[in-house]
């Protein structure tokens, strides 16, 4: 993928969970409580809340993404014998308050200064989208959070990647998108955003429909793709 510069943009759109914000973060804060499974438990967690959302889609069965993070949570939980109610409690918990990747607020930072917009447009619901948020100290560098409660279907329903073209009133290639989900990269890029795909798990690519402009291994590398000085 060749790493073109991008220009012609009037804002950068963020997807929030693996991209801003550690989702491996909540079961790090407990490993030791865990034991040997925590990073399966982990992995699995994540699998499966971005798996049921895409059935959910696919049933028409909508429901916040905090029910559906929970759902993935007993489900993961149970697989590796875990049973302790206290345990789900603090995991739930500490999901509301994943820590953000240290790049984040400096970057965010200077695409503002450049004049850009930013946002985040996530699967989260409105109160953990704006309690990460919050804890991350970024809601300054930040002129939207953008919800999928707002059209109550999840990625990658083009209807929620028209929520970020409806919001700055711009067309699809006037959005740069960062995900380091490769589906929703994928997607996304499908959908006619420009999509700078942030690898951080170096994952193979796609094999789907859609074609992101570039892949970096972290934010940090974005401001030089958009030419802006860090
Ligand atoms: C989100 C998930 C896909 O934030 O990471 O939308």
């Amino acid at each position: 993928m060749a790493d073109r510069k991008i220009t012609g943009i009037v804002a950068c759109v963020f997807d929030a969970y693996g991209t801003l914000f550690d989702v491996h973060s909540a079961v790090e804060a407990c490993r030791t409580e865990i034991g040997p499974d925590a990073t399966a438990l982990s992995d699995l967690w994540r699998a499966k809340q971005v798996q049921y959302s895409w059935l959910r889609n696919l049933m028409n069965e909508y429901a916040p993404f905090w029910q559906v993070t929970g759902d993935a949570l007993d489900f993961a939980l149970d697989q590796v014998n875990l049973t302790d109610p206290n345990l789900r409690e603090k995991l739930m918990s500490l999901y509301l308050n994943l820590a953000c990747y240290q790049e984040v607020p400096t970057v965010l930072q200077s695409l503002k200064a450049s004049g850009l917009k930013t946002a985040i447009l996530s699967n989260g619901s409105r109160e953990m989208l704006s309690s990460a948020v919050t804890h991350s100290k970024i809601e300054h560098y930040l002129d939207a959070v953008m919800s999928v409660d707002e059209v109550e279907v999840f990625k990658v329903d083009p209807k929620v990647y028209r929520l970020a073209t409806a919001r700055f009133s711009c067309k699809p290639e006037e959005i740069c998108f960062m995900s380091s989900n490769g589906w929703d990269a994928w997607a996304a890029a499908h959908f006619g955003f420009k999509v700078v795909w942030v690898n951080r798990s170096k994952q193979s690519r796609e094999q789907l429909p859609g074609k992101p402009t570039a892949e970096i291994r972290t934010l940090r590398e974005l401001p030089s793709l958009l030419d802006i000085t860090l």
